[in-house]
């Protein structure tokens, strides 16, 4: 495997509505980021992932572009962000932008001239069909919720596709002008000294021409996108011209949002040469999700949890690098989701971080992560600003929850767990503004928050930053990074052990994922605790046996024999 400048980084994800709100707007902004530089650097993270900050008209806070050239005042301008390049740059940082081109705004100009005159140049931009009988094209159901086609304003006959909201239609990537309009929005970026992008909702851009109806699966005759996406091929052609022309002369770092991809193409994608230098894995974000919608939610099982992590594993030791998260801006805070109830404790919070650090491939942090931020409460849907969590709300109501339950289900899940704003101090408002947030904040900042975990040896803040500093050791990097994964399945029910195996080391990286205390055979003897979750209960060998007590997660540097 070729070594790249980024692989031995750590990443961090910052939702910049909800990060530091450096004038009192209610949001947060580029240069309440610049404030908050040193806090990041001290955390020891490299690679700044910024959720989208361009011009849009927030129908999807902001993954809805409208201008890919300019920066939503809400943010800033444009010299904050050349500021927030340079600044980065001057700590040995990287900012990263959300490369949103599946769709665009129906704001966009783009978008604009096609309804203008459909059957000119721009039409060829978007997917739009004539319908003469008044049956749309394909029976596909939107990622948020209802038909993918919508009437072409001022066009009675004509329709649009949009795979999200009806505000982000589709971009046509068969059109090469489209794709070449993509790569000039790419470069003008490098240019300006980006370290690269996340590139969202990828595998989305190759359509399954001509359209079909697939066999529906919800009263509402409708099916789900995925039944299109497999049919469709892959959007492999595409990628890879894109990579071509526009990461790989730069060296950028690119993370996919890639879902669903078959593993024999995990080569094509993060291989040597692969579309990404690295994709992230969703394989737990699957566990307990059900084809009904949010309300029919399973909770996680550990064992669930940990299968997942080894199938996102498996194979990739000579492929390439996977990126490794616990959570996201789309999903519930890691630690209410995953740690059975009763158990989100600073320990469980630890060793799912200690987990996504200790797997093979690049950790990506998100925002409160660090602190070991929680999911809300939410108690009506006022409160509420996330368009999937209306959706999901209706889907629930319709098959038949009363108000309150439908609330209570998707609340779990909805996406504005994670968008709430982040916990700097035990001040008013988390000391996120001086004014009124844009969303409320989660009312356990008091005991939840950067100052009280700074000032904690034993926080979560603390054990993330030694994650880190033992990732990036000169004596253990190279195993952490470069190292095999090796699965251990030698163990009880619910413990997750696997090696990182290197020419000069062997690392046993043990996790009790339950309240329950276990003994481990220990196969090789015992050289150096490296990382450990629990301040009260140190690690010792004893008759080549060790006890671990519940949620206790270890990194042990072991014999290599
Ligand atoms: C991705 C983003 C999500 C957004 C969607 C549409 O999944 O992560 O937040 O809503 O794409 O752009
Ligand atoms: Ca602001």
């Amino acid at each position: 495997m070729k070594r790249q400048w980024w692989q031995e980084k750590v990443a961090y994800q910052i939702y910049p509505k909800s990060f530091y709100d450096s004038n009192g707007d209610g949001i947060g902004d580029l240069q309440g980021i610049i404030q908050k530089l040193d806090y990041l650097k001290e955390l020891g993270v490299d690679i700044l992932w910024l959720c989208p900050i361009f011009n849009s008209p927030q129908a999807d806070q902001g993954y809805d572009i409208s201008d890919y050239y300019n920066i939503h005042p809400d943010f800033g301008n444009m010299t904050d962000m050349e500021e927030l390049i340079a600044e980065a740059k001057k700590r040995d940082m990287y900012i990263l932008m959300d490369l949103v081109v599946n769709h665009c705004s129906d704001e966009h100009e783009w978008f604009q001239k096609a309804i203008a005159d459909p059957d000119g140049e721009y039409g060829q931009y978007f997917y739009i069909e004539e319908v003469s009988d008044g049956k749309i094209p394909s029976n596909w159901r939107s990622y948020f919720g209802g038909s993918v086609w919508e009437k072409l304003p001022g066009h009675d006959n004509k329709y649009y596709m949009h795979l999200f909201h009806k505000k982000q239609p589709d971009l046509n990537w068969e059109n090469p002008k489209v794709r070449s309009e993509v790569q000039r929005i790419v470069n003008w970026w490098l240019e300006k000294g980006l370290g690269g992008f996340r590139v969202d909702a990828i595998t989305n851009i190759k359509k399954a021409l001509p359209y079909k109806d697939y066999p529906a699966d919800r009263a509402d005759g409708l099916c789900v996108i995925q039944k299109m996406l497999v049919d469709a091929g892959g959007p492999g052609a595409f990628l890879h011209e894109l990579k071509e022309k526009t990461f790989k002369p730069y060296h950028a770092f690119t993370v996919g949002e890639a879902f669903d991809v078959p593993e024999q193409e995990m080569p094509n994608f993060v291989g040597d040469d692969g579309y990404f230098s690295t994709i992230f894995n969703f394989s737990t974000v699957a566990i307990g999700k059900s084809g009904k919608g949010w309300y029919d939610r399973q909770a996680v099982q550990p064992e669930q949890y940990i299968q997942a992590l080894f199938d996102a594993q498996e194979g990739m030791n000579k492929i390439g690098f996977v990126a490794n998260i616990v959570e996201n801006h789309d999903e519930p805070r890691g630690a209410s989701h995953y740690l059975p109830k009763g158990e989100c404790t600073e320990k469980g919070k630890k060793l799912l971080g200690l987990l996504s650090f200790m797997i093979r491939g690049i950790p990506f942090i998100y925002q409160g992560q660090e602190i070991g931020m929680e999911n809300t409460t939410f108690e009506s849907l006022a409160e509420i600003d996330d368009i999937v969590t209306y959706d999901e709300y209706e889907v629930a109501r319709q098959a038949g929850l009363s108000e309150a339950e439908a609330l209570r289900a998707v609340s779990h899940y909805s996406r504005d767990n994670t968008r709430t704003p982040m916990h700097w101090e035990d001040t008013e408002n988390a000391g996120f503004t001086s004014g009124k947030p844009w969303l409320k904040v989660n009312p356990n900042y008091p005991r939840i928050n950067v100052s009280q975990q700074r000032a904690d040896q034993n926080s979560v803040f603390h054990f993330y930053k030694a994650l880190i500093a033992l990732r990036k050791s000169p004596e253990y990097k190279e195993t952490i990074v470069f190292g095999d994964f090796v699965p251990n399945r030698q163990v009880p029910k619910d413990v997750m052990a696997f090696y990182r195996v290197s020419d000069q080391q062997k690392l046993l990286v043990l996790a009790n994922f339950k309240s329950a205390a276990e003994t481990i055979d220990l196969p090789q003897k015992l050289i150096k605790v490296l990382l450990n979750n629990d301040p009260e209960q140190s690690i010792e060998e004893q008759n080549g046996k060790i006890h671990l007590s519940g949620y206790q997660a270890v990194v042990l540097e072991v014999d290599r024999n």
